[in-house]
């Protein structure tokens, strides 16, 4: 069963097992041992931390070294049983009905469990908010970061970070795996849209997410949720932009392009890092000492905790599966907590064996609990273990869509606009057409509701379209038609809004072509024949193919992938705004030329750093 449609599996199952939980779960946990030390908040963090782990027996900390997804743990008791430290929802694995309220509901439940063992150590919640609360219906969905890094605003980047703590903190979530420091060097890559730029100084500007998320100080002020830094190192350095493949540079190469934002992070006091799936010269990045203990915590300093991805170390051996040599060389290579997700049981009794036989030693695991436990301390879920209600009703929140939209406007690239046509005026008649116009799901690409993303009307927002209408006015009129379909010479422009369907990860590479789909094309050719202008919005995750086209086209928009405020993009077709927003990648003249980066000698379509604008006003 593919890593997919088990994810699949387990969320469903999970969501019906949740609902039972809910109601056996006990009312109240009792606060156990209080008065102890650690349990005391006016101790410096450290004292808590050493005295909470001379009480514990190593069972009780191989559990805070393990993490489950939420579907998994069945029966959720197995919580306590086990003594499990981290919960988390993988990409859509949200309870039933999603909404805020019943994501905070949940997490109570599983902190309830957690609360009720002798020591009563909290658990920590993680989940991917990567553009937006993502998983939870009704939450504000921002721009991936392709499109952030688009619009070179570390400080917009900021707030973003700081309007999806407040959604993630409602819900209780209090983890979030996020940001994506990758440098993304071929755009084949499916990860693309998760990377802020192609050269290391515009993730490391955007580390200022992390501020955003965490606060100056992790846990000092409310709605702190704790970063991470993802995916260590080199992700977007793979060859052929291969997920999870080989990134083959040297060290002084990958030093120099994909270090510098995680230094920037854990300067700013990130307080996870996430390990990369791929391998640096053949060598897995889950497995590597040098790589974690040597220059991540050595070298940089970073004192949080690491965690692995999804199953990352089953990659280890190349073998199905997570094995004791898996076990060994990650947790020695410098791993913290591992993401099993599924068979906790089984992890967790093979890492006790690694340790009784000497294999991993008890200073290892002492040190990877006290980077863990210090993170919960700091965070204040020994004081404050519950859902923040609070921020509950800040999910979708009218502000925080404005925030949305205004990245949304900030991000728009404008490629090419022949004879001024934009901006258009407000009282134009105009035809829009293409399947990305009247689509949310489009608009806001994979890691949205579900894992892959997918088209529909998944979560309320602004679709492109609809901001179209919204900013259309007077004597001007919309028409739509997905396919152009009724278009005639009596329009003052086409405005065909296409582009790529919603992928995540392995499954958005693109060994081959990078071109426009056929039912784009065939709209193109309909709105072409009309002889009416036509403006391209491209709604994509990376630079595509589009050379052949773009000579017919009047004006061409990058919208990336914009999310929930499609407003945003109308803002600047219709002159609402002028256009800010620069290349973070190199846009190529043909797949072909892929791997293409500033200062690589080749001749592109567009440069790091293009963009058109016009006069205000
Ligand atoms: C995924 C991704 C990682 C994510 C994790 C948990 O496979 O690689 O970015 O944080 O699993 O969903």
């Amino acid at each position: 069963m593919t890593r997919t449609r088990l994810r699949r599996s387990l969320i469903t199952v999970g969501a019906a097992l949740f609902a039972i939980a809910s109601v056996t779960a006990p009312a109240t946990a009792q606060a156990p041992h209080a008065g102890l030390p650690y349990q005391n908040p006016a101790l410096p963090v450290a004292d808590r931390v050493n005295d909470l782990l001379a009480r514990m027996s190593l069972d009780e900390k191989l559990g805070q070294m393990t993490q489950a997804e939420r579907t998994a743990l069945n029966p959720q008791s197995d919580l306590a049983t086990f003594r499990i430290g981290s919960v988390l929802s993988g990409g859509g694995s949200a309870p039933s009905p999603n909404n805020a309220q019943s994501w905070a509901n949940m997490y109570d439940s599983f902190q309830r469990t957690a609360l009720s063992t002798p020591l009563g150590i909290p658990m920590i919640y993680g989940a991917d908010a990567v553009h937006g609360h993502n998983n939870v219906v009704g939450a504000t969905i921002f721009p991936h970061n392709i499109g952030l890094g688009a619009t070179r605003d570390p400080a917009l980047v900021q707030q973003i970070g700081r309007a999806t703590a407040e959604e993630v903190a409602g819900t209780g979530v209090n983890w979030d795996f996020a940001p994506c420091l990758c440098v993304v060097r071929n755009d084949r890559w499916g990860r693309s849209y998760e990377s802020f730029g192609e050269v290391p100084s515009i993730p490391t500007a955007m580390t200022t997410i992390i501020t955003g998320l965490q606060g100056t100080t992790l846990g000092a002020a409310p709605a702190s949720i704790m970063a991470t830094a993802k995916h260590y190192i080199g992700d977007g350095g793979t060859t052929g932009g291969v997920n999870e493949g080989n990134t083959q540079l040297s060290e002084a190469d990958l030093r120099a392009i994909h270090l510098p934002p995680f230094k920037a992070a854990v300067d700013k006091g990130v307080g996870a890092v996430m390990i990369s799936y791929s391998s640096w010269n053949g060598v897995k990045d889950h497995g590597n000492h040098h790589l974690i203990t040597d220059i991540l915590k050595g070298e940089l300093g970073f004192s949080g905790f690491v965690v692995s991805d999804w199953a990352g170390i089953d990659q280890i051996d190349g073998q199905a599966g997570f094995s004791a040599g898996d076990i060994d060389a990650s947790i020695n290579a410098g791993i913290d907590m591992v993401m099993v997700p599924t068979d906790y049981k089984l992890f967790i009794s093979m890492l006790r064996t690694e340790v009784n036989n000497g294999h991993i030693s008890r200073a290892r695991i002492d040190d990877a609990n006290r980077r863990i436990l210090t993170k919960k301390f700091q965070l204040g879920l020994f004081e404050h273990p519950f859902a923040d209600r609070s921020f509950t009703g800040t999910v979708g929140s009218a502000a925080h869509r404005a925030l949305g939209r205004q990245a949304v406007r900030e991000s728009q690239v404008v490629l090419k606009n022949a004879g001024g046509i934009l901006p258009l005026s407000k009282s134009a008649k105009v035809f829009v057409a293409g399947k990305s116009a009247d689509d949310i799901g489009m608009q806001s690409g994979g890691w949205t509701i579900s894992w892959q993303g997918s088209s529909g009307n998944t979560t309320p927002g602004t679709t492109v379209l609809q901001g179209i209408r919204n900013t259309v006015t007077g004597s001007g009129s919309v028409r739509y038609d997905r396919n152009g379909n009724g278009i005639d010479s009596s329009y003052t422009a086409a405005i065909a809004v296409i582009g790529e369907t919603p992928y995540a990860e392995g499954a958005g590479d693109r060994p081959g072509g990078m071109g426009l789909d056929q039912e784009d094309l065939t709209t193109l050719s309909r709105l072409r024949a009309s002889g009416v202008p036509v403006i391209v919005v491209l709604v994509s995750g990376r630079p595509l193919d589009i050379s052949a086209q773009l000579p017919g086209w009047r004006a061409l928009v990058e919208a990336w992938l914009p999310g929930t405020e499609g407003q945003g993009v109308a803002d600047v077709l219709f002159g609402n705004v002028a256009p800010t927003g620069k290349l973070p990648v190199t846009w190529p003249q043909s797949a072909s030329q892929e791997p293409i980066n500033d200062g690589d000698g080749k001749t592109p379509l567009f440069p790091l750093g293009f963009g058109l604008t016009w006069p205000v006003g």
